[in-house]
């Protein structure tokens, strides 16, 4: 997949969101033209999936700077924290909005312009999505070698859990992106996309971009994993990451955790995919993370359709973090590392 199909446009000095909220039967962009429509749309989830959040909040803080009559250094800082706290999962949001801080204070003390700040923030976010495609590829390129070494130079059938195409990661994606890539060389048998309860990104997200590219796929209800893995129906599986702590405990979409605990049972291989952009070396395990709580009602109500009793009460933790030691591999843009090495991830990151 290229970048033909882009979710996040910079046009006329505003920003255009492919509204992930109506995938995948209507395609429907809506227009944000300042830092709080920004940081709504991340919250709300028009757009989301952990990179396109952090590009999102780069334009975010663009529009920011254009929309101040004056800038000062606690003024960036104030409306940066404002950003970041569109949602807490994500390292991506404050890995770019922090760089967003960075950018400002070196050009305001010396001395640059609003305008000049406001057009090179505006580069960056274009530049990172552009640069998205080269990481995402090589990626995809070593999950693929890692296939053909150890499952053998055949067609394979892959799984994946939430969505890391395309929609939430910039071109080709990320866990998507290696199955996506295998699909390319003629390496894919058959695609298994969890449903992704409750939000169902799997069932809207990645299903509309295995379409698009002619992927052939099954939709599963999460519940189905151990049925799949343990009729051997499932080579390998791949999936994205939201923040990944220094000793490889990885924070997911709610459910990875199970899954790679089923995946370990079958000897499934499991592997994470993500840039280092979702990397937080500043935590060193995965209990440091803060798990997102979402609505009750993304689980007692579909499209404003009650499916629960009046008044039933739900729990909706939006991500969990699955252990190191359930990890095959993780894998970014500098290379595989191999979690249950203590220190390889650091040293993979800062090399
Ligand atoms: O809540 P979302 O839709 O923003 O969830 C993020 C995700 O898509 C997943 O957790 C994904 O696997 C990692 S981000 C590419």
């Amino acid at each position: 997949m290229t970048n033909s199909y882009r979710p996040i446009i910079w046009k006329n000095n505003k920003l255009l969101l492919l509204d992930q909220r109506l995938l995948p039967h209507s395609e429907t962009f809506v227009e944000v033209s300042d830092l709080k429509g920004c940081a709504l749309a991340i919250t709300d989830m028009v757009v989301r999936g952990a990179p396109c959040i952090g590009f999102t909040a780069i334009f975010g803080m663009a529009l920011w700077v254009k929309n101040q009559t004056q800038l000062t250094l606690e003024q960036c800082r104030l409306a940066c924290d404002e950003m970041i706290s569109a949602r807490p999962t994500a390292v991506n949001l404050s890995y770019e909005v922090n760089r967003c801080f960075e950018f400002m204070k070196t050009l305001l003390l010396s001395d640059h312009s609003k305008e000049k700040i406001f057009q090179a923030l505006v580069d960056f976010g274009n530049e990172q999505i552009l640069q998205s495609h080269a990481k995402n590829l090589s990626m995809a390129k070593i999950g693929v070698e890692e296939l053909i070494k150890n499952l053998g130079d055949r067609k394979w059938n892959l799984m994946t859990h939430c969505n890391t195409g395309f929609l939430a990661c910039g071109s080709l994606g990320t866990a998507l992106g290696v199955i996506s890539h295998a699909h390319s060389l003629g390496k894919v048998e058959h695609v298994y996309a969890d449903e992704t309860r409750p939000y169902l990104q799997g069932t809207r997200l990645t299903a509309f971009e295995l379409s698009k590219e002619n992927i052939p796929y099954s939709i599963v209800v999460e519940g189905a994993a151990s049925f799949l893995l343990s009729h051997g129906k499932v080579d390998a599986i791949f999936v994205g990451a939201d923040r990944i702590a220094a000793n490889g405990d990885t924070a997911n979409k709610v459910g990875t955790s199970t899954l790679s605990i089923v995946a370990k049972h079958y000897k499934v291989p499991f592997y994470v995919v993500a840039p280092i952009s979702s990397f937080d070396l500043s935590i060193p395990s995965g209990e440091h993370i803060e798990i997102e709580m979402r609505p009750m009602n993304e689980i007692t109500e579909l499209k404003g359709i009650k499916l629960a009793p009046t008044g039933a009460q739900s729990i909706n933790p939006s991500f969990d973090v699955t252990d190191h030691q359930f990890i095959t591999g993780i894998i970014c843009e500098k290379g595989l590392i191999d979690p249950s090495k203590v220190g390889e991830l650091v040293r993979v990151v800062n090399s």
